[in-house]
């Protein structure tokens, strides 16, 4: 059978963050609860001229500009997983087409199920790709994690977005055809359509989080998937990457049997970006697998991959899948190192006027300072709507 995976993966993170140390002096806590009971360095922060849409836009410019043009032109699909969406009938993807080198003769339409919609996107990808194996498919997650300020999900914002090309004989990375799946209904998170920021039930979500995984991938295991054992590397969907330890340490106590050799390494590494970044939602678990990928020392051609993703409300998935040969050539390591390095540390009172300010809430006509420098950026709004802008770099 035909291998189906990632051939691509890009990222893009804002170029501002907030050092958690400098949140847990505002909230007069003692840092290394953020530090390490939250496992959470630094957060990363939008401008108040980016939102879902330029960031997906910014991390689909990423791979695209990499690719040749029939590599281009093979693109029949657009995916874009958010839970922060910018309109209720428009996509991200539509306006996507207006911004990105892809041709107009692509499907383009928007996923929602909180932190799950970027795998179902990829997993709906798939099927296209097995269906017609000479089309690809771009994936894009994209997302703003925002709780309200002073709350105890503060220190777990983010913001980033990750575009992916799914496609045959793919170059990063081979999915397995088992997945498993678990579903319900819980009010562990959410957010109402007035609401600007979550809501959440803070320890439900982890117990929620936690029971999908184990009956995902009971799942897994009963549709023919892999033993733990086979699968010595595990990328969770981190929320705050003590959620990933905890995700790990629960895998060890329900089936310790399959978890013996497994070393810590297993998940820390694909915690790396995460620490600095956030909750991207939607993204994080790909945010965890370009980790993995760019910051193991060897080389992880071959390696199994576990993978669980958790969308509150809630979905969980667990598959898997095994690095390819080629996979450094279709990640843009360098340009993410760069990103990573190249940030602004934002005072507080500046964190609370990028975040906090009324942006998200654009209506009527406002023109929005120009602050970022990427390459694509959120003019205002005319008459109720969007002008997204191109940035010319000097
Ligand atoms: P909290 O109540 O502030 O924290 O909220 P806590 O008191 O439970 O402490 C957290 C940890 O810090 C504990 O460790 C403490 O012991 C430790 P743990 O027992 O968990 O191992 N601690 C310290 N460590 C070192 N030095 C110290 C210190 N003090 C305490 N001085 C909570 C924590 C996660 C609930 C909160 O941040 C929250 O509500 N977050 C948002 C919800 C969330 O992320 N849930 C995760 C599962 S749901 C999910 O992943 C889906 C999601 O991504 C959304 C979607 O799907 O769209 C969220």
């Amino acid at each position: 059978m035909a291998k189906i995976g990632i051939n691509k993966m890009g990222f893009y993170i804002p170029e501002y963050y907030l050092g958690l140390d400098d949140l847990a002096g505002v909230h007069q806590i003692d840092p290394n609860k953020y530090l390490h009971g939250i496992g959470q360095v630094k957060m990363a922060v939008p401008a108040p001229d980016e939102d879902v849409v330029t960031m997906a836009a910014n991390a689909a410019k990423l791979i695209l500009d990499d690719m040749t043009p029939e590599q281009k032109a093979s693109i029949s699909t657009v995916i874009f997983a958010t839970e922060t969406g910018v309109d209720q009938s428009k996509s991200g993807a539509a306006y996507l087409t207006g911004m990105i080198d892809v041709s107009p003769n692509v499907r383009a339409f928007e996923i929602k199920q909180a932190c799950y919609g970027a795998t179902a996107g990829i997993q709906m990808a798939c099927d296209v790709v097995t269906v017609r194996p000479h089309e690809s498919v771009l994936v894009i997650a994209s997302d703003i994690a925002k709780y309200e300020q002073n709350s105890p999900g503060e220190c777990t914002q983010g913001a980033g977005a990750v575009a992916m090309v799914i496609s045959q004989n793919p170059d990063i990375i081979a999915f397995d055809s088992q997945r498993g799946l678990y579903s319900e209904d819980v009010m562990d998170f959410w957010r109402p359509n007035h609401m600007q920021h979550a809501l959440v039930d803070g320890e439900l979500s982890i117990n929620c989080y936690l029971n999908s995984m184990a009956e995902a991938y009971k799942h897994y295991r009963e549709n023919g998937g892999k033993s733990l054992n086979e699968l010595p590397w595990l990328c969770f969907h981190q929320p705050f990457t003590k959620m990933a330890k905890k995700a790990y340490q629960h895998l060890q106590t329900e089936f310790a049997d399959e978890m013996a050799d497994h070393q810590d390494e297993s998940y820390t590494i694909s915690q790396i970006y995460g620490k600095d970044i956030g909750n991207t939602y939607t993204a994080s678990m790909y945010f965890g697998l370009i980790s993995l990928l760019e910051n193991y020392d060897g080389d992880m051609t071959s390696q199994q991959i576990g993978l669980f993703s958790y969308g509150s409300g809630c979905v969980g998935e667990f598959f898997s899948g095994t690095v390819q040969p080629n996979y450094r050539r279709g990640l843009p390591t360098k340009e993410h190192k760069s990103m990573l390095q190249n940030r602004e540390r934002l005072s507080y009172q500046n964190y609370e006027r990028f975040m906090y300010q009324t942006k998200d809430d654009a209506r009527g006509t406002i023109e929005y300072p120009a602050v970022t420098n990427s390459a694509f950026r959120m003019g205002g709004v005319v008459d109720n709507i969007r002008q997204y802008q191109a940035v010319e770099k000097a």
